[in-house]
C-alpha cells in the first residue's frame, strides 16, 4: 500500500464571493441550523476547471457525506453519525449477526425502508454529469444507499455493497430477490436455508474484489480524482486518493471539514458536495453542463 503523501501541495480553500440567492435560500432550507447556511455559489479556480474539462480520466471516490444532502445520516457524525448512536459491533460485524441475527437484520431492514424514502440530491446529479462529459471515467462509492445509480451513475463500482441486495449468509454469491419478513429471525436463504442478510461489507469482512481492484486500477490511472463526503477513516477505500496522489494525479476534495486526506488534496472545496460538485462541473463545462 502506497504511504501517506508527506509533502502537502498547496490547498486552495474556496471563499464565497458569489451570490445565488436561491440556491443559498434553498439549502438554508433543507439544512437549517448546519454550518453551511450562509454559503454562497462557490467559485472554481481556473486551474481547477480546466484541470477537469481537459482530464482524459476523472475518478470519483464517494463516503456517506454526499447522501447527506439527501436525508441520509453519515457514520461519524458526533451528534447525528449512525456510529455516534449505535454501536457497529453490535450490527456490522459478522459475530454481531451471529449473536443477534434478528436485531442486526431488523435494524438494516429499518434503514432500507428510510432509504426508499430519499431523492438523489445535485451532488450526485453532478457526479452522473462528470461522467457524461468526461472521455472515462470511474465512480467508487463506499456507499450503499443505491443513489448514485438512481442519479444517472453507471461506471459505478460500490465498495461496500448495495443495502437494497440481499444475500445468502452462506454463498455469498446468491443474491435473492424476494424474502418473507414475517418470521422470528431473519428470512432464510430458499436454496440451503441460512440466515439471509443484506449485501453490504461489514467491519472485519473483505470488499467485493473486483469493486477493489477496479477502484485501485482508477485511482492509479487517473489524471483527476474527486474524493467527495468521506472521513478517509476507512480503508482500503481512504488508501485511493493516495494511490491517486502517488500516480501523479490531481486530487480534488469536496468536505465541509477537514479530514485526514485534505493534506495530500491539491484543491480543496470546503463545502457540502451538493453546491461544491455542480459548480465544478459549469465551470468546466459551461453553465449549461449540468443539463442533460
Ligand atoms: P463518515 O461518516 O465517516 O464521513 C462522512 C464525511 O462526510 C465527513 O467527513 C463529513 O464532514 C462529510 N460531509 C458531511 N456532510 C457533507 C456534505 N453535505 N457534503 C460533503 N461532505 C459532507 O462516512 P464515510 O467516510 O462514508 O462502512 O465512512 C466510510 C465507511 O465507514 C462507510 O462506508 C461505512 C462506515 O462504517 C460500512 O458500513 C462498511
Amino acid at each position: 500500500m502506497a504511504g501517506p503523501c508527506d509533502s502537502p501541495n498547496e490547498v486552495t480553500q474556496y471563499n464565497l464571493p458569489n451570490v445565488l440567492p436561491d440556491m443559498e435560500k434553498s439549502l438554508a432550507r433543507e439544512l437549517p441550523g448546519t454550518p453551511w447556511d450562509n454559503h454562497r455559489m462557490p467559485v472554481i479556480a481556473d486551474d481547477l476547471a480546466r484541470a477537469l474539462r481537459d482530464a482524459r480520466f476523472v475518478a470519483v471516490l464517494t463516503g456517506a457525506g454526499v447522501s447527506a444532502e439527501s436525508g441520509v445520516p453519515t457514520f461519524r457524525d458526533a451528534l447525528t453519525g449512525l456510529w455516534a448512536n449505535f454501536d457497529p459491533l453490535e450490527l456490522a460485524t459478522p459475530a454481531a449477526f451471529r449473536r443477534k441475527p434478528k436485531l442486526v437484520w431488523d435494524w438494516y431492514a429499518g434503514r432500507r425502508a428510510q432509504l426508499g424514502r430519499v431523492q438523489p440530491n445535485p451532488g450526485h446529479h453532478a457526479i452522473a454529469r462528470i461522467e457524461a462529459l468526461a472521455p472515462s471515467f470511474l465512480l467508487a462509492t463506499q456507499n450503499v444507499d443505491g443513489l448514485h445509480a438512481r442519479a444517472g451513475s453507471r461506471k459505478l463500482v460500490e465498495l461496500h455493497g448495495n443495502i437494497a441486495r440481499v444475500r445468502c449468509s452462506d454463498e455469498p454469491r446468491r443474491v435473492v430477490e424476494t424474502w418473507d419478513d414475517a418470521g422470528d429471525g431473519p428470512p432464510r436463504c430458499p436454496h440451503c436455508g441460512a440466515f439471509l442478510r443484506p449485501d453490504v461489507v461489514w467491519f472485519e469482512e473483505s470488499l467485493p474484489a473486483h469493486a477493489l481492484i477496479a477502484a485501485e486500477d482508477a485511482a492509479r490511472a487517473c489524471d483527476l480524482l474527486i474524493v467527495a463526503g468521506t472521513s478517509g477513516e476507512v480503508y482500503p477505500a481512504a488508501a485511493l486518493p493516495q494511490y491517486a496522489k502517488a500516480a501523479g494525479a490531481i486530487v480534488v476534495e469536496v468536505n465541509p471539514t477537514a479530514t485526514p486526506l485534505s493534506a495530500l488534496a491539491d484543491h480543496v472545496l470546503r463545502l457540502p458536495s451538493g453546491v461544491a460538485l455542480p459548480a465544478l462541473v459549469r465551470a468546466a463545462w459551461g453553465e449549461d453542463a449540468m443539463r442533460d
